[in-house]
Parts: structure tokens; C-alpha cells; sequence
């Protein structure tokens, strides 16, 4: 029979995993052993943690709509999450609510992949019926905010839709909005000849930070550890591993507000003998004398990224990664290890390849 953390994993992509523990807790004779008992137990409670966590987070973004003047619509937004595997939850909206929501979210510090003012939100609102905001601190929540019917497209009505990357391109007043189907065609082809920027292989999502410590004694860092992070965000990473294992720890990022962030970090725990952060694009990141690659991207990014490392990286050197998704890491590309990783508020399953 497979191993519980085997099932565990399993239950975890195909987003079972609340039920799976609930289903082994009830019988009575899958978890013979007190540790299966015990570990089952911590996950669901930890999905149960996530569970309240995002109510509590939704409840408090609606009751800010409220306290606004909002029409708080119904559907999604009265619903308790009892147990989550993600920080995420969503809200419906109605259309008119949306421009009071946006100051409070932006209160709440949360990011946004598009332009929120003028002709560029003014087109967003129109052309698409939802849109995804994040915010980063011990963990990343997602929320994703619902206004419209699903709009069916074609192919041809994907292709010519302006997306975030249109809509910042260019500041338009709002009612010049639909001027951005022109601009994308324009803002393609310039891009196309344009001088060549390092291409952005990930959004900036930070790893729970309760998952740090339990990563890094997965991977056995210790302090004669040199432990590169390729897209290092806000450095939480490379500035945990230096803080809590003394090893010597570089950051490569390209995101200038997020390097600035993580060197304001460095400076305030007096970490700039330990941890270098790199404005560099993630080709440039300087690996060789790596002893640990950790990589927190897109597993699209990482079918490509990880077979490069393994012919670059020196004998001995460990990747890790983690991902809650099942990954799909190309043929020959399978990890040595793959192991759930838990704590209080968070949970993963970490990948490792020994080079
Ligand atoms: C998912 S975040 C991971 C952040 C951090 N490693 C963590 O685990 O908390 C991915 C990061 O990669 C950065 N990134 C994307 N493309 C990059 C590139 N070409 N070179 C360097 N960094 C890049 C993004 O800006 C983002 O901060």
C-alpha cells in the first residue's frame, strides 16, 4: 500500500485533500500508526487554519465594502470556507461597487496585475468580468473579484483582447478606452522590434514564510551552505536561510521595488556579511559555486530551467522547489524527492534534484 504521505500528496493535486484526511480518519484501519494518525490530523487541521484564515479575509474585505456604501452582492460572498488548501477567496461585485473597492484594497496593501485608474481600468472592467489582486506578508493571498457573466470568446476575440500588459503600456483617458484594441497590435509589434528584455518568467508570489524553516531542513542546509534563490522576491528566502543556518545566501531578481525591499531587509537584521541580493536576470544568475538552487516558478518555467541547471550546477548541488499544483516537469525531469511540507497556516509538497 502506498504511504500515507504518498496519499496525502496525491489527494493534494487532485484537491481532495480535506476530504482524503477526513475519509482515513474515519476508518478504521488505514492509519495504523500513531504518526499517520498524527499527520493526517495536522493537515486537515491545517487546511482547516487556511479554511478560516480566508473567511476571515473575505468577511473583512466585504464589511469595508459595507462600511462604503456598497451593494454587497450575494452568492460566492456569504459562503464560510470550512477548509482550503490556498490563501485564496473571491467575491462577486456588482459593477458599481467595483471603484469602491479599489481604495480599500489598496489600503489593505493588496498588488494589482492591471491599471486600476483612468482608460486603462475603465477598459479592464469592461472587457473582462474578473480580475486576481494579491498581497504578500507571511504568505501570499489571492483574491479573485467576479463582476460579470463569464465571457465566452473565440479564438480570434482571445487574440485581439488588450490585456495588462496593453493596458499599461499606455495611459488613456477613460473615455478614449477603446483605444486599446488598436494599441495592443501596435504595442506587439514594437515589442517584437524593440531593444530585447529579460523575459518575466514568474508573478511574484512569496512563499508562506512558516514553510521556510521546514524547506531548508528538507533540503539540510547548514551553515557551509552557499544557497542561491533564482527570483528571489523580497528575499525571504535567502535572508531566512542566512538568518537562521548562517549559510551564505545570494538572491537574483529583477523587480526593482522587490530588490529594494529585500536589501531594506538585509540592512535591518545586519545581514550584508551573509546574504547578497542581485539585480539580474535569472539566465545571468551566477550558480556555479552554488551548493543549493532553490526556485519558487512556474512549472512551465521550470521544465525548461531545471535540465539547464542540472548541466551547469557542480556535482553535489541540491534543487528545490515546491508547489501545491501536480507538476508536470517534462520527461527525464523527474525530481530524486518529493515530500510534503507542513506548517501551522501552510502547506506544499517540496521537489528535489540532487545534481
Ligand atoms: C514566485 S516569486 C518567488 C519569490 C521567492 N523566491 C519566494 O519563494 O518567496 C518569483 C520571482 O521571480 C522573479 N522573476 C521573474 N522573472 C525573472 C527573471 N527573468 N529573472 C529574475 N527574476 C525573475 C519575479 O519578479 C518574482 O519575484
Amino acid at each position: 500500500m502506498e504511504s500515507i504521505e504518498k496519499q496525502l500528496i496525491e489527494a493534494l493535486h487532485q484537491k481532495k485533500l480535506p476530504q482524503t484526511c477526513k475519509a482515513l480518519l474515519e476508518s478504521d484501519d488505514q492509519l495504523p500508526l500513531a504518526a499517520d494518525r498524527e499527520l493526517v490530523e495536522q493537515v486537515l487541521s491545517t487546511c482547516e487554519n487556511i479554511g478560516a484564515f480566508c473567511t476571515e479575509q473575505k468577511q473583512s474585505v466585504l464589511s469595508k465594502l459595507a462600511d462604503a456604501g456598497g451593494a454587497v452582492a450575494l452568492g460566492e460572498n456569504d459562503r464560510p470556507i470550512s477548509y482550503s488548501l490556498f490563501h485564496t477567496f473571491a467575491i462577486d461585485l456588482n459593477w458599481e461597487d467595483l471603484d469602491l473597492l479599489i481604495p480599500i484594497l489598496k489600503a489593505e496593501n493588496y498588488l494589482f496585475w492591471n491599471p486600476v485608474e483612468g482608460g486603462g481600468w475603465e477598459a479592464y472592467k469592461r472587457m473582462y468580468d474578473a480580475m486576481e489582486v494579491i498581497k504578500t506578508d507571511d504568505s501570499t493571498t489571492r483574491l479573485i473579484i467576479r463582476w460579470a457573466e463569464d465571457r465566452k470568446r473565440g479564438k480570434l476575440g482571445r487574440l485581439l483582447l488588450p490585456g495588462s500588459l496593453d493596458l499599461q503600456w499606455l495611459q488613456l483617458p477613460k473615455p478614449l478606452w477603446p483605444l486599446y484594441y488598436l494599441a495592443r497590435p501596435i504595442r506587439i509589434v514594437l515589442d517584437r522590434f524593440g531593444a530585447k528584455k529579460p523575459p518575466i518568467l514568474g508573478p511574484y508570489l512569496g512563499t508562506p514564510i512558516s514553510l521556510i524553516s521546514p524547506i531548508l531542513e528538507l533540503v539540510g542546509a547548514t551553515s557551509d551552505d552557499k544557497l542561491v534563490d533564482i527570483g528571489c522576491g523580497d528575499g525571504r528566502i535567502v535572508i531566512e536561510a542566512a538568518d537562521q543556518i548562517g549559510c551564505e545566501a545570494v538572491g537574483v531578481e529583477i523587480n526593482d521595488q522587490l530588490i529594494e525591499i529585500a536589501h531594506a531587509e538585509v540592512r535591518r537584521r545586519g545581514l550584508q556579511d551573509k546574504v547578497n541580493i542581485v539585480h539580474s536576470d535569472a539566465s545571468e544568475a551566477l550558480t556555479s559555486d552554488a551548493s543549493i538552487v532553490f526556485i519558487f516558478l512556474p512549472v512551465a518555467t521550470l521544465r525548461s530551467l531545471i535540465p539547464q541547471l542540472k548541466q551547469q550546477l557542480k556535482k553535489g548541488t541540491k534543487i528545490i522547489t515546491h508547489e501545491q499544483a501536480r507538476p508536470d516537469f517534462g520527461e527525464g525531469n523527474q525530481p530524486d524527492a518529493s515530500k510534503l511540507v507542513l506548517a501551522d497556516g501552510a502547506l506544499t509538497v517540496a521537489h528535489i534534484w540532487h545534481v
